[in-house]
């Protein structure tokens, strides 16, 4: 069967009865973009419920880090789930969950000792980062940035300056949060240009936030993405982190990296912030660690996690048929595929970058390794953003048989299983090429008719 492969209108007749009941019953504060339901999945193809073929590239929020349903890792849980379901971390002790934090303190880039509290997703582990910076400085303030998601419950939802509408009705947020300009390359904030950027980035938290508004003393923590995701899937320049770490510790404070999206290999390197030679003392781990199995992990240098028993813990945080499918993905991980995001996403990045020459609406291509951002614009020159258009293209590719999800409000993210092959690769750049051009096609249309 190839890959895609569309037989149907979509969305066919099964996945539009099951959309009808999700309509009645759900949750509508969910963003489906186009009307995907899935059947089955194997690598990176998923099929929907009316046999329709697709080439995924959005991998469930950049999740499914192995593929769909690999092997190695359904083996890992199927097993464990036969040994037993849960047990509770918490309250008693069981050798995955051990293994595991093992295996993140041999591969996490902190030294000396590490420790690990175990979650279910990623706006847990950020909760946990914020308890424990909180607990282990005894300070109350945080920094966060302009664009950044860490989250939704409502210590990270603070942290989160994403979108208003995921805090609108949601006040008051957590005191002692404060926002800094991020520094995007491509949108130069503080009237900076791409290579200052990163510096007055730093000097507004230094000259701006520390001169008026919190003491550097009673700052916690700064926490960041190495990549902003939700944001867009901008890159933060290595100088930038560089001199987060000096300013912390300069003042005490701790450095949280949210890896939550650009860590487990998906970057090219097992965690994005190691490019910058960056040691933060805290990490923020979910999304791909297992594969699709719910775990979220907050990492820690061991001195930092010091908190005594009954000061934070979960029921199912570290479940162990999750401890069992992030073991089983780290292994593929070490093994070939976090060598595969950074050879088949340069890949993907040369290709998506060739298209900017017949494209127009392309404004901005950039990533790391299998985390690519495609940034569409109506003026090259003005770098109006593209709103409706890049819903548009979302929608063609679909269409097309094409899975990719928007980032921020005018970027395309492409987060494809770490398994992509280049063909798989070239197959996606094919097929947003044409969906752009469907969309230019259309625009051009639109002008000529006014
Ligand atoms: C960087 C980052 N942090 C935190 C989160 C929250 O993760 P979850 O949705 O698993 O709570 C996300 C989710 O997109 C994220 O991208």
């Amino acid at each position: 069967m190839p890959i895609p492969h569309i037989k149907t209108l979509l969305p066919g007749p099964n996945a539009k009865a099951i959309i009808d009941r999700d309509k009645t019953v759900v949750s509508p504060s969910y963003t489906r973009g186009y009307p995907l339901v899935i059947a089955s999945g194997t690598g990176s193809a998923v099929e929907d419920v009316d046999g329709n073929v697709f080439l995924d590239c959005a991998a469930g929020i950049a999740v499914n880090s192995t593929g769909h349903s690999h092997p190695d890792v359904v083996k890992a849980i199927t097993e464990q789930a036969q040994k037993f379901l849960h047990m509770s971390g918490t309250d008693f002790y069981y050798e995955p969950q051990v293994r595991l934090a093992e295996e993140l303190a041999s591969i996490t880039p902190i030294r000396g000792g590490v420790r690990s509290f175990f979650g279910n997703s990623g706006t847990e582990a950020i909760e946990a980062c914020l308890k424990l910076s909180k607990y282990s400085t005894g300070r109350q303030n945080i920094i966060a940035f302009f664009g950044a998601f860490h989250g939704r419950t409502m210590g990270s939802l603070s942290l989160t300056a994403s979108k208003a509408i995921q805090r609108r009705g949601f006040g008051p947020m957590l005191p002692g949060v404060y926002h800094a300009p991020f520094p995007d390359r491509y949108r130069a904030p503080l009237g900076a240009d791409a290579e200052s950027c990163a510096e007055m980035c730093v000097d507004f938290i230094e000259h701006q936030l520390f001169t008026h508004l919190v003491s550097p003393d009673e700052v916690a923590a700064i926490v960041v993405e190495p990549i902003q995701g939700e944001g867009g899937y901008i890159v933060a320049p290595d100088e930038f982190l560089q001199r987060l770490r000096e300013l912390t510790t300069k003042h005490g404070m701790l450095l949280v990296a949210d890896e939550v999206q650009s860590g487990m290999g998906r970057s090219g390197k097992m965690f994005a912030i190691e490019f910058t030679g960056v040691e933060p003392d805290m990490m923020a781990i979910a999304k791909g660690i297992a594969s699709g199995l719910p775990l979220g992990v907050a990492v820690a240098r061991a001195g930092v996690m010091a908190w005594p028993p009954g000061s934070h813990a979960s029921t199912f945080g570290g479940n162990p048929v999750s401890c069992a499918a992030a073991l089983a993905t780290i292994a593929l991980l070490k093994d070939h595929l976090v060598a595969n995001a950074a050879t088949v996403g340069a890949h993907l990045m040369a290709g998506l970058r060739a298209l900017a020459d017949k494209h127009p609406l392309i404004g901005d291509v950039r990533g790391r390794g299998l985390m690519i951002g495609v940034e569409l614009v109506r003026d090259r020159q003005t770098k109006e953003r593209a709103t409706s258009e890049r819903d548009a293209v979302v929608s063609a590719a679909f269409a097309k048989g094409l899975l990719v999800l928007g980032a921020g409000k005018n970027a395309v993210r492409f987060s494809p299983p770490l398994v992509l092959t280049r063909t798989e690769a070239d197959t996606a750049i094919r097929i947003f090429d044409e969906a752009l051009t469907e969309v230019e096609t259309t625009i051009g249309g639109n002008r000529g008719a006014r």
